[in-house]
């Protein structure tokens, strides 16, 4: 697709994965990671409502994987994972996927979501830091490589406006 124009974020229609996704997602995955999940890891979350993906005529654009876990009364989302195809990239598609998932995971009773992101992903800790994201802790040498992590949190104390992803 590296010949095709880039597709606007409001052309592309976000809805839940589904098993057919799959490979898509997971070639996307190994485009854009050096450490990419393996296949079974996104089948795990298969039927999970916060399993999104953006898809652009009949082709996967991108995707994020996000959970809620109990924790006594306060339910924690967690955002485990969010990529754009590179031809699709810096075009909207990201913000899209992750203000719908954070609207699902708040919908789904999280008071609070959060999310680890390499030190060095500039990029992806700018749309974080815009949606709301803050660091509350880094983690020295979390990734294979050795480069640390920021784990990020957004306080759910505000109602989400749907109308906005
Ligand atoms: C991070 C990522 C998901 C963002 O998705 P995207 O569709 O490219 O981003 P968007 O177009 O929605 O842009 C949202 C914000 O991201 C940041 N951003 C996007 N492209 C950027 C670029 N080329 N340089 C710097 N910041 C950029 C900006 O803050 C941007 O907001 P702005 O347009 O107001 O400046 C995407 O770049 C990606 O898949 N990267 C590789 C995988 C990855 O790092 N995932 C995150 C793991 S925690």
């Amino acid at each position: 697709m590296a010949s095709r124009p880039k597709p606007a974020a409001d052309t592309a229609t976000i809805r839940q994965a589904t098993r057919a996704d799959l490979l898509a997602i997971y070639r996307i995955e190994k485009q854009v990671f050096e450490q990419p999940w393996p296949y079974a890891a996104f089948e795990k979350f298969l039927g999970e409502q916060n399993f999104l993906v953006a898809v652009v005529g009949d082709s996967i654009v991108g995707y994020i994987v996000a959970d809620t876990t109990p924790n006594a009364g306060r339910d924690i989302g967690h955002i485990k994972d969010l990529a754009v195809h590179p031809d699709a990239q810096s075009n909207g598609i990201g913000r899209r996927l992750l203000r719908r998932a954070v609207t699902g995971l708040t919908v789904d009773g999280a008071a609070r979501i959060k999310l680890e992101v390499r030190e060095h992903n500039t990029r992806a800790r700018s749309l974080y830091r815009q949606e709301g994201f803050e660091p509350s802790q880094r983690i020295p040498r979390y990734y294979d490589d050795g480069e640390a992590a920021l784990v990020l949190v957004n306080e759910q104390s505000v109602d989400v406006d749907i109308s906005d992803v």
